[in-house]
């Protein structure tokens, strides 16, 4: 149960991030549900039953996201889990470019959210996690493990994720850190924008045969969230079907 924890869940509007705001609510957990639109924010919170409470961030404002934090001591006194969620959309141009063509610009863009948004939140929320320890979850992708063919600047983003994660694990003993390393899941941004031959092909690419959900990404979170996992840290779990196995 994560019932009296504070959870802070970015791009928590839609896909995988509403899914684990959700999972947390019904755990117990009171719930910041953000987006970078208060009213996308006010919307989705209003669909999660429990303690949720909408707020707008934009991960790539570093002053917007040290006023965030200022926002969540006074409103709540504590933060106890933080979900580095939000990533740069789905970008069907820049995702089949080849490696070669791929212009610093689009690399700088990507970090800037999937990386550098995800060091922006966890540097303002673990001197709140100093005292009472807390749990930090990053979302990163498979390809940032085995490389991939496409999508090389989100690769690039997602990798440096996983070092990310280590080093917070290895600095903080009481501030556990995880990286969720994710195959093909069903989000609007992917599956919904894909024709019916590439999420076939996507689908093929694991042992499961299929595409997984964004619950079951939440209900992963949600887990190494509470005390199952209280002896692990700095891992990096995949959450793929089996594809890419450590
Ligand atoms: N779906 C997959 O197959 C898959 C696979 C591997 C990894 N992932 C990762 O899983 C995470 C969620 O993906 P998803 O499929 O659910 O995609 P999504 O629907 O596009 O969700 C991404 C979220 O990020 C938020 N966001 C984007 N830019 C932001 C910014 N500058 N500041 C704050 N929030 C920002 C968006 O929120 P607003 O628009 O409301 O601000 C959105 O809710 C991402 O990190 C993605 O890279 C997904």
């Amino acid at each position: 149960m994560l019932k009296d924890k504070v959870a802070i869940v970015t791009g928590a509007s839609k896909g995988i991030g509403f899914e684990i705001a959700k999972e947390f609510a019904a755990r117990g957990a009171t719930v910041i549900v953000c987006s970078r639109s208060m009213a996308d924010a006010e919307k989705s919170a209003g669909l999660i039953k429990g303690k949720v409470y909408p707020e707008q961030l934009d991960v790539t404002s570093q002053p917007a996201v040290a006023k965030f934090m200022r926002h969540m001591l006074e409103r709540h006194r504590r933060i106890d889990i933080l979900i580095n969620n939000a990533g740069y959309p789905f970008d069907r141009k820049m995702w089949f470019k080849k490696f070669h063509e791929v212009t610093e610009e689009e690399v700088d863009r990507v970090i800037n959210v999937d990386l550098k948004g995800t060091f922006r939140l966890s540097r303002a929320a673990i001197p709140l996690m100093l005292k009472g320890g807390g749990v930090i979850i990053s979302i990163s992708s498979t390809p940032a493990i085995s490389g991939h063919t496409e999508g090389a600047p989100y690769s690039i983003a997602k990798a440096g994720i996983i070092a990310m994660t280590k080093h917070i694990a290895l600095e903080y003993g009481n501030i556990r850190a995880y990286t969720l390393a994710l195959g093909n899941i069903s989000s609007e941004a992917t599956f919904n924008s894909m024709t019916p031959a590439e999420k076939k092909k996507a689908a093929a690419e694991n042992s499961m045969r299929r595409w997984g959900y964004p619950k079951e990404v939440a209900s992963v979170a949600a887990s190494l969230a509470d005390d199952s996992f209280s002896f692990a840290t700095g891992n990096t779990i995949v959450i793929d079907g089996g594809a890419v196995l450590l």
